[in-house]
């Protein structure tokens, strides 16, 4: 693209993680092919046995506290740093490796897993320990009723009115380390593409379920190719 874009909208999914040392959801072995995202991600899973929906997401809290960003997560905090226009990151991920890394314009649009919600109440709030079904709400009291704040199947995502405001306004969509299969993220591209003067890109390890929507492809493993990125973008600012 010609001119220098005033804002740009990235969205990412597990992919970027992937070097962290977390594990996607649908690669070879992914976490979808261990566990039924019916059991741990629904809420039905959790109506039916929240125990072992409750179990499930603690030990995924303590894998995720222990992980560090990647120099994709760097590049991104770098991004935000020197560009002159807005930079928002939307992610999928429940990790927390975005502001680790330093991103401060941020939108988990899935929730976060270091924090809890009452399924009564509403109340969120930061989480460092196991939640378990003997614990109280600290805000309204009742028993058995925090989960994890993290969005499953069936809900709505966080801040979709804000995210629908900025995919409007952007002039550059990137999307990274997503498979392109969960709406509503997967209909992002659709919506940007409409506004003819925003580009839009794909950074994957492989072209992804939705790649023809995007204008500009590139594959390879996030930590080379989205700080590669990152500096042709910068470099045009000199
Ligand atoms: P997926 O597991 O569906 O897709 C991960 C994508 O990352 C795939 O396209 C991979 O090719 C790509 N990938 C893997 N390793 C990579 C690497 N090193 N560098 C770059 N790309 C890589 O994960 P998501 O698209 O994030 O939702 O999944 C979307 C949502 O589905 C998640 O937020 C979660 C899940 O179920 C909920 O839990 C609600």
């Amino acid at each position: 693209m010609a001119t220098l874009p005033q804002r740009i909208v990235i969205l990412t999914g597990a992919g970027i993680s992937a070097e962290s040392g977390l594990g996607t959801f649908r690669d070879k072995d992914g976490l979808w092919t261990k566990v039924r995202l019916e059991d741990v991600a629904t809420p039905e899973g959790f109506a039916r046995d929240p125990d072992y929906v409750l179990d499930f997401h603690n030990e995924r809290r303590l894998i995720v506290r222990d992980a560090v960003p990647n120099a994709a997560h760097h590049a991104l905090a770098r991004l935000e740093q020197f560009w002159p226009g807005e930079v928002l990151v939307v992610t999928q991920n429940v990790d927390g490796l975005h502001e680790k890394a330093g991103t401060r314009n941020l939108i988990h649009m899935h929730g976060e897993t270091g924090k809890v919600r009452c399924n009564i109440c509403a109340d969120v709030r930061p989480w460092d320990e196991d939640i378990t079904t003997g614990l109280h709400c600290p805000n309204c009291g009742t028993v058995g009723q925090l989960r994890p704040d993290v969005v499953w199947f069936g809900e709505i995502p966080y801040h979709m009115e804000r995210i629908h405001d900025a995919l409007a306004a952007c002039d550059l969509f990137v999307s990274i380390g997503t498979s392109g299969v969960v709406y509503p993220a997967a209909g992002f591209v659709a919506q940007v593409r409409m506004k003819k003067r925003a580009h839009t890109v794909e950074l994957n390890l492989e072209p992804s379920d939705g790649a023809s929507m995007f204008a500009e492809q590139v594959n390879g493993p996030a930590s080379r190719i989205v700080p590669e990125f990152v500096d042709r973008l910068i470099e045009r600012l000199s």
